[in-house]
C-alpha cells in the first residue's frame, strides 16, 4: 500500500516536471489571431490578415529563437458571444501568449474579460471605439479610434467655410463615437448640426436614411459607416437620389473612403473630403516599400488600406514585445514594453501613450481625386500627434 502511494505521488512529480518542462522548453510563441474571417465583413479582415502575412514573410516566422505560430480563428460577422468564447479557448486551450486581431468593436469589447483574466496581452488591429482600451489593461491599440480622426475633420470643416452639418453614422460604437466627436468639435468651433440619423449595423438599407438628408437640405453632411460593403451601398443610395456630384459637401471619415473599395465607389466618392491615419498614396518611403510589397504579395488588384496597415503594425509590435523580452514572453512585462513603444508606420510615426495604451499618430485630411484614372485619397493637410480625445 505504501508503495502504491509512493509510487503515485512520484508519477505525479514526474507529470509535474513534465509539464513544467515542457512549459519552459516551448519553442514557439502562440498569437491568437481572432477576426471576422467569414460573413459581411469578410474583406476587412482579409485585410488585416495579409498586413500579419506580409510582416511575417518580410521578417521571418522566428524571434529570438522562438517560432511565431499564428492560430486564426473566425468569429464570422459581429458575434461578441462568439468572440468571448474563441479568445476563452486560445488561452486556456492552445496557451497563447497574444489575443490580436478584432476588426469590429463587439468582438473586442466582448474578449477585453478574457485578456484581464488570463493577464494575457491583446493587440487591437482594427477596432476603433474609444473605450476598447479602458476595458482591460492587457489592451494596446495599433489602428486609431473615431475620435482621433473625427476631430480634425470636423475642426476643418469649421475653418474652411462650412457652417451647417448633417450626421449620418452607423448606430453602433464607432458612430457614436464619430457623432459626439463631430458635433462637439464642430459647435464649439461656432457650426451648427442641422439633423442626425443613425442606420443599423447589419443590412442596413441606406435610401431611407439619405431620403432624411435630403429633405434636410443640409449645406454638408458628415458620414461614418464601417468599412467594407456599407460605404458602396451608401454612396450608391446618394448618387441615386443626386447627392452625390450635387452642392453638398461630403464629410465622412476615412473608413467611407477606403482604398480597398473606393475604386468600386466610383466617381460617386470624387470630392469628398475625409480624414484618416493611412493613404495608400501615403508619401514616404516606407509607404512605398509598404505598398510595393503589399502588391507584390498579394496581386495588384489588392490594395493596401489602413485594415492591412492595423495588422502589420499590430505584427510588428508582437515581434518587437519578443525581441524586447528574449522570447520569454511575460505579460506584465510585455505590457510595459508596450506602453510608449514607438515606431515608423507606412502612415507616418506612431507610438502608444503609456497612459492610456492607445495609439498617437497623425491624421491627415484628404480629397478623392481621380490619379492617373485611378480614384485616391489624396493628402493636402495633416496634424501631427493627435491622442484620442474620447477617453473619459
Ligand atoms: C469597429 O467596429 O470598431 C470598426 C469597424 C470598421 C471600421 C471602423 C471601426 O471601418
Amino acid at each position: 500500500m505504501e508503495k502504491l502511494v509512493r509510487r503515485a505521488l512520484g508519477l505525479a512529480a514526474l507529470a509535474l516536471m513534465l509539464g513544467a518542462g515542457a512549459a519552459q522548453a516551448q519553442d514557439s510563441i502562440k498569437v491568437g489571431l481572432i477576426l471576422e474571417y467569414t460573413g459581411p465583413f469578410a474583406n476587412n479582415s482579409q485585410e488585416i490578415d495579409n498586413g500579419v502575412k506580409l510582416y511575417m514573410a518580410q521578417h521571418g516566422d522566428t524571434v529570438a529563437g522562438k517560432k511565431i505560430e499564428i492560430i486564426r480563428r473566425d468569429t464570422t460577422g459581429a458575434a461578441p458571444d462568439v468572440a468571448k468564447r474563441l479568445a476563452q479557448e486560445l488561452v486556456t486551450r492552445d496557451k497563447v501568449r497574444f489575443l490580436a486581431g478584432f476588426g469590429l468593436t463587439p468582438n473586442a469589447l466582448a474578449a477585453a474579460d478574457v485578456a484581464t483574466e488570463a493577464k494575457v496581452p491583446m493587440i487591437i488591429m482594427n477596432a476603433a471605439t474609444s473605450i476598447i482600451t479602458t476595458k482591460s489593461p492587457y489592451i494596446a491599440r495599433f489602428s486609431f479610434t473615431l475620435p482621433q480622426v473625427t476631430m480634425p475633420m470636423a475642426e476643418w470643416a469649421a475653418k474652411n467655410g462650412i457652417k451647417q452639418v448633417y450626421i449620418l453614422v452607423s448606430d453602433y460604437g464607432p458612430g457614436h463615437d464619430a457623432e459626439a466627436a463631430f458635433e462637439k468639435a464642430f459647435t464649439t468651433a461656432g457650426g451648427t448640426i442641422v439633423g442626425k440619423v443613425a442606420t443599423p449595423l447589419a443590412n442596413p438599407d441606406f435610401s431611407v436614411y439619405v431620403q432624411k438628408i435630403k429633405d434636410a437640405k443640409p449645406q454638408a453632411v458628415f458620414l461614418f459607416v464601417p468599412s467594407g460593403q456599407q460605404p458602396t451601398a451608401l454612396l450608391k443610395a446618394m448618387a441615386e437620389q443626386g447627392l452625390t456630384g450635387s452642392g453638398l459637401k461630403i464629410l465622412a471619415t476615412g473608413d467611407v473612403t477606403d482604398d480597398m473599395t473606393l475604386h468600386i465607389e466610383g466617381d460617386a466618392a470624387l470630392g469628398m473630403i475625409t480624414s484618416h491615419h493611412y493613404s495608400y498614396a501615403h508619401d514616404s518611403a516606407a509607404n512605398k516599400a509598404f505598398v510595393k510589397a503589399y502588391t507584390e504579395a498579394f496581386g495588384p488588384s489588392l490594395r493596401p488600406d489602413f485594415l492591412a496597415v492595423g495588422g502589420y503594425d499590430g505584427m510588428a509590435a508582437i515581434y518587437k514585445v519578443a525581441e524586447a523580452l528574449k522570447g520569454e514572453i511575460d505579460s506584465d512585462k510585455a505590457m510595459a514594453v508596450l506602453k510608449g513603444m514607438s515606431f515608423e508606420s507606412p502612415r507616418g510615426p506612431i507610438e502608444i501613450d503609456p497612459a492610456t495604451r492607445d495609439i498617437v499618430q497623425t491624421v491627415y485630411i484628404r480629397r478623392v481625386e481621380k490619379v492617373g484614372g485611378d480614384l485616391v485619397n489624396v493628402e493636402f493637410d495633416k496634424v501631427e500627434h493627435v491622442k484620442d480625445p474620447g477617453k473619459p
